[in-house]
């Protein structure tokens, strides 16, 4: 089976009937709600979903899954995502998929927060994956010179059409090529405090859970980060 689909309806086992599930985005995410759908359907599941992007949105509207915001309720049950690369020590770098500011602020308000992955993004560092960078577009290029300074290697994310990608609120992504991420914490913080900077891809102590698809089969890895 493919694994990011074996990864995401092990992952779907985790919604009980009633809860406010936070819907990530992604390629993986994407076999989480089908299932998520599909057990409405099928088996009578209720859940209300809080998801984590317009493409989520739509796919989550067509499968008759009843949306909020995340300003329309206190707090999210579980949120379930993709990852594009997790370290030894269950630190995160996310938003290949251009998703990262939403897909933070939904797990920052969730009691707990699932990963699904295939095993290729499991890593010993951070770093080899861009370091994804959601800037407002005015200043953005004294961002990327600033970046070229510190010889992060910056790119701005550019669509399949070759235009300057838009993220779903309109800012741009700087994609940090570092190869190596020695100190993710202090990277986090200096990266917080630049002006300009609306939020980046390190997720740090957010995961509770990490669902793994491999050949052998999926794993299930609790992490240290439970809140
Ligand atoms: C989107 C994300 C995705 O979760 C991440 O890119 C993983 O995607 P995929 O499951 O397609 O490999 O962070 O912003």
């Amino acid at each position: 089976m493919n694994l990011k689909k074996a990864a995401g309806i092990e992952a779907a086992k985790y919604v009980k009937d009633g809860m406010i599930v936070g819907l990530g985005t992604g390629s993986t995410a994407y076999y989480m709600v089908g299932e998520i759908g599909r057990r409405m359907r099928e088996e009578g599941l209720t859940i209300t979903g809080v998801t984590t992007s317009m493409q989520t949105k739509e796919q989550a509207e067509k499968l008759g899954i009843p949306l909020k915001s995340i300003d329309e309720v206190s707090e999210v049950d579980l949120t379930i995502d993709g990852a594009d690369e997790i370290s030894k020590d269950f630190q995160g770098i996310k938003g290949g998929g251009a998703a990262l500011l939403f897909e933070k602020i939904v797990a920052t308000y969730s009691k707990q927060t699932i990963w699904i992955v295939d095993e290729s993004k499991l890593v010993n560092q951070l770093g080899k994956f861009p370091l994804p960078v959601e800037v407002i577009p005015y200043g953005s290029q004294q961002l990327m010179r600033i970046f070229q300074e510190k010889n992060y290697h910056p790119v701005l994310r550019k669509t399949n059409t070759g235009e300057t990608l838009r993220t779903d609120s309109g800012h741009y992504i700087i994609d940090l090529h570092l190869e190596v991420i020695d100190d993710p914490e202090s990277l986090a913080t200096y990266l917080d405090q630049l002006v300009g900077v609306v939020e980046h891809g390190l997720f740090l102590n957010m995961v509770s859970t990490i669902i793994v698809g491999s050949a052998q089969g999926v794993s299930i890895i609790d992490t240290p980060h439970q809140k």
